[in-house]
């Protein structure tokens, strides 16, 4: 796939563009590579408030009702139902090496978690707030998307020293429309560097196939259908360093991973994903929402 020389070996990053107004440029960035990089789109100060409210509902949330796991390197949690039932609730997983060999917490709660999802973004005023900023509509619009809507949030711990892989994937893969249509809004809530475990995205991979499909297969189980087995051209991946603040978009066929945080600091990172409202959006796709929370645009207004 080509690639200009610019970005061999380094993203596209540029400031924050007002009002989510993308210029030609970063179009053509994000078209040709599929992941830009947009530094302070947020202040610091927004940072802190959706940490501090995250760890608020960390702080609410009791261990013992649940000791349910996520490693996306590992498909097990999709056929566990505390997981496929949280696409509208939210709902708290631990990291694989969260617990001892007797059952406790190795380190602090928040230490030992991977994320929180899948509807923070409906169901807190903080997050909601955060959530639906119109700068993301307007920038959604501005890359095609007719009828923004927010299907998925995500809080991500990515935890001192047990914080794991995930390996590369597509987000399409699992948040499937026909015709795709979905792309990831990523914010650094703390500096993101190469050794807490940043992403790393292999630029222009977008412009092939989706090589990955998640679905339903029965009430309580799901699969991953390959539709292309080429393995990835993992020699070209770049790292997405990110300071507190940046926000990093992606397209949903954007291939992407993160190494495991051996380091002694969290990656705290707060993560969007928008569709079409007007594509079709699968019975069969892990994450469905009740009618009493039906999905939403953004604010027209900038
Ligand atoms: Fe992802």
């Amino acid at each position: 796939m080509e690639l200009s020389a610019k970005y061999r070996d380094v993203l596209p990053s540029f400031s924050a563009p007002a009002g989510g107004e993308l210029t030609p440029e970063m179009l053509d960035a994000y078209k040709e590579t599929g992941v830009i990089i947009l530094e302070d789109f947020v202040s610091a100060e927004a940072c802190a408030v959706l940490r501090e409210r995250a760890l608020q509902l960390v702080e609410g949330f009791d261990p013992d009702e649940v000791r349910s796991v996520f490693s996306a390197s590992e498909q097990t949690q999709l056929n566990d139902r505390y997981f496929y039932e949280s696409g509208d609730k939210i709902r708290f997983f631990f990291e694989y090496d969260a617990f001892d060999d007797a059952g406790n917490l190795i380190q602090a709660k928040e230490d030992c978690l991977n994320k929180m999802g899948h509807a923070m973004h409906d169901l807190d005023p903080v997050f909601e707030e955060f959530s639906y900023m119109p700068e993301l509509g307007e920038i959604a619009r501005r890359i095609g998307i007719a009828n923004p809507g927010l299907i998925q949030s995500m809080y991500i711990f990515k935890p001192p020293r047990i914080g794991g892989e995930v390996h590369f994937h597509q987000d399409s893969t699992f948040i499937y429309t026909e015709p795709e249509s979905c792309v990831g809004f990523w914010f650094a809530l703390e500096d993101a560097t190469v050794e807490n475990g940043c992403m790393q995205f292999i630029p222009a991979q977008h412009r092939g196939p989706l090589k990955q499909r998640n679905y339903r297969v029965s009430e309580d189980a799901f699969t991953i259908e390959v539709l292309d087995d080429t393995p990835w051209p993992e020699h070209a991946k770049l790292p997405a360093e990110a300071t507190a603040g940046t926000m990093v978009m992606f397209d949903g066929r954007a291939p992407h991973m993160s190494r495991h945080n051996t380091s002694d600091r969290s990656r705290h990172a707060y993560s969007l994903h928008v569709i079409d409202q007007d594509c079709h959006y699968p019975a069969g796709n892990w994450l469905q929402r009740g009618p009493e929370l039906p999905l939403r645009g953004f604010p027209q207004d900038v």
